[in-house]
């Protein structure tokens, strides 16, 4: 079956096969992440969709929407190539009529750590993951744990709203060298590839270490060592669900999670660790 390209409603109901539908919402310039989120998609459904939209309300005035890699065809190629059933490209006067009112808020934990950085970011994320659901009408969705706090969220609206969808966390896929993939890595130059280094090696110094205060203070001399170069945002230690920092005596899963900005472009990457 050739792939089909659907630009609303209509077209995604023509669209539905008989059998389960896995959901990967994406905002396009695919890579080697997105596509092993969508060869999970295929084990856990019979048709995959792949949403391609570039979401506005979840970008703030300062930051990169009109600049955001936008390549659809080769998009279009990289999902005839895994077997995605559709792919749903919405325009955003459809996604957003003027006259619209209601949106999802992410309440507290849509304010921290990186919603500390990104006011609104995570009720932009939201509002559209819940449209896109709503429009796709998956049994289950694919998100990466590259973006963890986006996926606790996720979550957390998942099981606050009754949402009856499974949400599956996959692996972040990253080059040979460490730099975990992401759409933006293209506006860095070699040198600044070279910099963004910092923030996997970061993460692997920290995950070496096994109590709170020493992951924090091995991953901060690695992202040290490239200042000022490299400008941080944040290193935090947090309990994965909550986002929350984790205290010295925390037993458990933990996320080790960086922000930064090497130039103009800036980057997040994370670890999960267990803490024993
Ligand atoms: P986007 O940045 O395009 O990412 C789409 C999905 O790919 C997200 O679930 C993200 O976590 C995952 N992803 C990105 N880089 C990855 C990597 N290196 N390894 C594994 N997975 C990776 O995240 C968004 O779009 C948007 O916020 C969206 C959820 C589509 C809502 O607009």
């Amino acid at each position: 079956m050739d792939l089909i390209v659907a630009r609303n409603r209509i077209d995604l109901v023509k669209a539905r096969g008989q059998g389960s539908v896995a959901l990967v919402p994406t905002m396009g310039a695919l890579h080697e992440g997105h596509r092993s989120l969508i060869r999970e998609a295929r084990t856990r459904a019979d048709q995959v969709v792949v949403s391609i939209f570039v979401n506005p309300l979840q970008f703030s005035p300062n930051e990169d929407f009109s600049r955001y890699p936008r390549t659809f065809d080769a998009d279009l190629e990289a999902c005839r190539d895994e077997g995605v059933a559709v792919v749903f490209a919405p325009t955003a006067d459809d996604m957003y009529p003027l006259d619209r009112q209601v949106s999802v808020q992410s309440g507290e934990m849509g304010t921290i750590v990186e919603g500390a950085i990104r006011p609104g970011h995570f009720d932009g994320v939201l509002t559209v993951v819940l449209k896109l659901f709503n429009l796709v009408q998956p049994d289950v969705a694919i998100f990466g744990q590259k973006d963890a706090q986006q996926l606790a969220m996720i979550r957390r609206m998942v099981a606050d709203l009754d949402l009856p969808i499974d949400i599956v966390g996959a692996p972040t896929v990253r080059e040979p060298d460490g730099l975990a993939l992401s759409s933006r890595n293209r506006y860095l130059s070699a040198d600044e590839r070279q910099i963004a280094l910092a923030l996997s090696a970061a993460l692997r110094a920290g995950a070496a270490e096994s109590v709170p205060s020493k992951i924090r203070a091995a991953a901060l001399s690695v992202l040290d060592a490239a200042a000022p170069r490299l400008a941080l945002d944040y290193l935090v230690l947090v309990d994965p669900a909550t986002f929350s920092e984790v205290y010295e005596s925390y037993r458990g899963e933990a996320v080790l999670a960086v922000a930064a900005k090497v130039g103009t472009t800036r980057l997040i990457d994370n670890v999960v660790l267990t803490l024993r």
